[in-house]
């Protein structure tokens, strides 16, 4: 499969870049900081080299989005897993930090599908897989300091939802993960000293089976993937 993953620098992005290489898959890694992707790209194992995408998606480089994907040769799966979580109260968010947030978690989702559509619409199989979280996640528990947040990720989650509909003409499925805690930098950042049941290569394992054969069992769900929040 021909698979483009955002946020692949680090996290859980670059760990299921690893993972589908490993399994033999065609993989561009994309977010903005090079360096990283260049390491990823060389501890890579597999058939294929990983293409390494740097791009800030908040103002993604059309030409060079469809370069990389006219030399992969189409694309097949969409993993939207870039994000930034701002942990703040409330009272103290500016307007700047709602637009960051919601440029970065949804916005940027959204231009990049605008683009890759012609792409993922010429695929047999296309997957769009959109990380989203289970801060984002109708009835399950919420936290102080993460309202812009969340709603960037119920955002993101109903958006999987409508567009599951209005492309099941032309045969792309959209889902989201909404994932609970993951051991990150960006976990450790927002809630240090915070320990996560899960590793990101662990949840990376999953990514990568659900990434290539959710679409055969799915369509428009927003799945909670966590085993300690309701
Ligand atoms: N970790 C958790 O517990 C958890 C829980 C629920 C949901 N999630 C979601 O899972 C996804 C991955 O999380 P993570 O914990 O692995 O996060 P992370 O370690 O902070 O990684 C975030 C990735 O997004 C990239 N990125 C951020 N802004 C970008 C931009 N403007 N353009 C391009 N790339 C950008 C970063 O790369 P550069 O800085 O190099 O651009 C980095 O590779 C996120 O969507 C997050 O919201 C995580």
């Amino acid at each position: 499969m021909k698979i483009l993953i955002t946020g692949a620098s680090r996290g859980i992005g670059r760990a299921t870049a690893l993972a589908l290489a490993r399994d033999g898959h065609q993989v561009i890694a994309l977010a903005r900081t090079r360096e990283a992707l260049t390491s990823l790209a060389g501890e890579a194992e597999g058939p294929h080299p990983v293409r390494t995408l740097p791009m800030d998606l908040q103002q993604p480089d059309e030409n060079a989005l469809h370069t990389a994907l006219a030399e992969l040769g189409g694309l097949d799966i969409l993993i939207n897993n870039a994000g930034r979580l701002i942990n703040r109260p409330f009272l103290e968010l500016t307007d700047a930090d709602w637009q960051a947030q919601w440029d970065v978690n949804v916005l940027a989702v959204v231009r990049l599908l605008r683009l890759v559509y012609p792409f993922l619409a010429e695929s047999p199989s296309a997957h769009v897989l959109n990380v989203s979280s289970m801060g984002g996640f109708q009835g399950s528990a919420k936290f102080p300091g993460l309202a812009a947040y969340s709603t960037t990720k119920g955002a993101l989650s109903m958006l999987t939802e409508c567009l599951a509909e209005e492309w099941a003409e032309q045969g792309i499925a959209v889902n989201a993960l909404a994932l609970g805690a993951v051991q990150t930098e960006m976990l450790a950042e927002a809630f240090p000293g915070v320990k996560a049941p899960l590793t990101s290569e662990e949840m990376a394992e999953f990514f990568a089976f659900f990434a290539i054969r959710g679409q055969q069992f799915f369509n428009g769900k927003v799945l909670p993937v966590s085993s300690s929040t309701p």
